[in-house]
């Protein structure tokens, strides 16, 4: 690890941290396909994103992230790319693109887009050239090896399972693909990929946008020799995705050449980084990102394939590293949810009815209060659940195959087992149309039918039912996005676990100067009397629960209560 710059002291006090506005931003998600249909073909839209502008500036949230708008096959939903400069037709037309952005700037909305450029999509005529022969100077733009006696060139899968490369009859010889065989890897180290994806940068940020996620992009460098894994690389193949000499130098020299003369923010998809690396994407002297999303939440509860209970210990762990920064100035993300993931609710809290609403709020709570700039996903300030599925062909996402056929098919994973992880972990929970109102496709599409099954609980669970009532989910997510911004200790302050060993309460502080906020959050489905020196003087904030005194440093806590206190 390397450390630049004056290392942090114990109490981990950021008092060097230096003011941006996308530390202070609240971002929300956008998966453009499922949020708003404008014209009734069953496709989420600009058009419709425009429409709701209103309603995300309503909610607090200051900035958008937008999942891949750009013209695809859309194998991956947009996550294939086949033209970097033009928008999607399914979703619209640049005119409509630049009166979002005019829209956005209007109500004080920055927009970020989504930077996909570890690979493209097969149609992307860069491939089409570099597939078609053995010269000219496409070929390179891809990686490409012989196959040896008819067999992959190495042992590598692709992420989501299968072998990571594809024969290719035309020029005898396969390429790699860390996804799905639409989604070619590019070759990072042909410098004239470097432009292109530079000038794809440069694009759309002379187009007024605030920045980048950068999708996958730990994988950019590939290890030179591409040898064989072994038995315990296979296990978690990501950490030698990401194991690439130059994946440093190659941010480093984007740094230099596109982002350095923009005022933006950048955040990287930190797949397969260990929690000790990530500082080295972070640490502002380095002048790479900003800021990153790190796994360690995501692979809280499974074990390959497999879902596993999660228990609070862990998330504990999790935000107390992710609270005692290893370098003065780097900045973390907050996330409970993404159109990968499945929904937060379901997830960390518990979407049975008595719960759904208390336990969306209560982790609410954490996703606001904890160190970092937190991203909301799309509906998960409505306690959006997950989905119900009866069986494979309910999944629409292009790694479910992939995966049923290398773990079920070819390894004997037990078929019910499977399902039922999937079930609980599937990506599609997240991808389904967002919830406006109670009428037919919520509101969502007047098309007969919407590209992908709309929630059935949407008469009950919905954007126009949660604006109605002042205690929903979604004005409880109003309230903590203010209380952020009118305490900015939300965002500079230091982190203390304040009782680290209880395995039902999280209880912690924020603090600068004089400024502290004390967080109580009961993240189970009992009730019971709770006692903490701590709570000996506090006045609250906000809760969502009705409030309940605290008498001598001692209270009864509801089910999945939640209380922000000032000390
Ligand atoms: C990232 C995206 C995911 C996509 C994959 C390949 O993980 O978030 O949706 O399938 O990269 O682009
Ligand atoms: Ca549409």
């Amino acid at each position: 690890m390397i450390m630049i710059g004056r290392s942090y002291a114990a109490s981990g006090v950021q008092s060097e941290t230096t003011r941006a506005w996308w530390k202070e931003a609240v971002v929300y998600e956008i998966y453009p396909r499922s949020f708003k249909d404008s014209n009734g073909d069953g496709i989420g839209d600009l058009r419709g994103i425009i429409d709701k502008l209103p309603y995300i500036r309503d909610l607090g949230a200051d900035t958008i992230w937008l999942a891949p708008i750009f013209q695809s096959p859309n194998r991956d939903n947009g996550y294939d790319i086949s033209d970097y400069k033009a928008i999607m037709p399914e979703f619209g037309t640049m005119r409509d693109f630049e009166m979002l952005m005019a829209k956005a700037s209007s109500l004080g909305i920055r927009v970020i887009l989504d930077l996909v450029v570890n690979h493209t999509s097969d149609q992307h005529p860069w491939f089409q050239k570099s597939r078609a022969s053995h010269d000219g100077p496409y070929r390179d733009y891809y990686i490409w090896r012989d196959s040896v006696h008819g067999h992959p060139p190495n042992n590598w899968p692709s992420a989501w399972g299968g072998s990571a490369w594809t024969f290719e009859p035309t020029t005898n010889s396969s390429y790699l693909h860390l996804f799905s065989p639409y989604q070619p890897d590019l070759n990072w180290d042909n410098p004239f990929v470097r432009d292109e994806v530079f000038s794809i940068m440069k694009f759309w940020l002379d187009k007024g946008v605030s920045g980048f996620r950068m999708d996958a992009i730990t994988m950019i460098s590939k290890i030179p020799s591409l040898r064989d894994m072994s038995l315990e690389e296979l296990k978690a193949p990501e950490y030698v995705y990401a194991a690439g000499p130059h994946l440093h130098a190659y941010l480093r020299e984007m740094n230099d050449r596109v982002l350095s003369h923009y005022d933006v923010m950048t955040v990287g998809e930190a797949y397969g980084m260990h929690a000790q690396d990530i500082p080295l994407f972070t640490e502002s002297a380095r002048r790479e990102l900003d800021m990153v999303f790190a796994f360690d939440i995501v692979h809280v509860d499974r074990q390959g394939w497999r879902k596993i209970a999660w228990p609070l210990s862990k998330l504990k762990e999790i935000y107390a590293a992710a609270g005692r920064p290893r370098s003065p100035d780097s900045w973390n993300t907050v996330f409970l949810d993404n159109h990968d993931q499945p929904r937060a609710v379901s997830r960390f809290g518990n979407d049975a009815a008595p719960f759904r609403e208390v336990s969306a709020k209560a982790i609410a709570t954490l996703l606001l209060t904890q160190c970092g700039t937190p991203f909301i996903y799309q509906g998960e300030e409505l306690g959006m659940t997950n989905l119900p599925f009866n069986g494979l062909d309910d999944f629409e996402d292009v790694q479910v195959p992939i995966e049923w056929d290398a773990k079920v098919k070819r390894q004997g994973v037990n078929p019910e087992a499977f399902f039922e992880s999937l079930k609980g972990l599937g990506r599609d929970n997240a991808r389904s149309p967002m919830q406006w109102d109670m009428t037919r496709n919520a509101g969502f599409t007047t098309a007969n039918k919407p590209w992908y099954r709309v929630n059935p609980n949407y008469i009950e669970i919905n954007a126009q039912a949660c604006l109605q009532n002042s205690k929903s989910v979604y004005h409880y997510f109003r309230d903590l996005i203010a209380l952020r911004r009118k305490y900015p200790v939300l965002i500079y302050g230091s982190y203390q676990d304040l009782d680290p060993d209880h395995s039902a309460v999280f209880f912690y502080s924020r603090e600068s100067g004089n400024s502290k906020l004390l967080i109580l959050i009961n993240m189970s489905d009992r009730g019971f009397t709770y006692a903490s020196p701590h709570l000996a003087k506090v006045s609250p904030l906000i809760s969502n629960v009705e409030h309940r005194s605290v008498t001598k440093g001692m209270t009864w806590l509801a089910p999945w209560e939640a209380r922000v206190y000032v000390a």
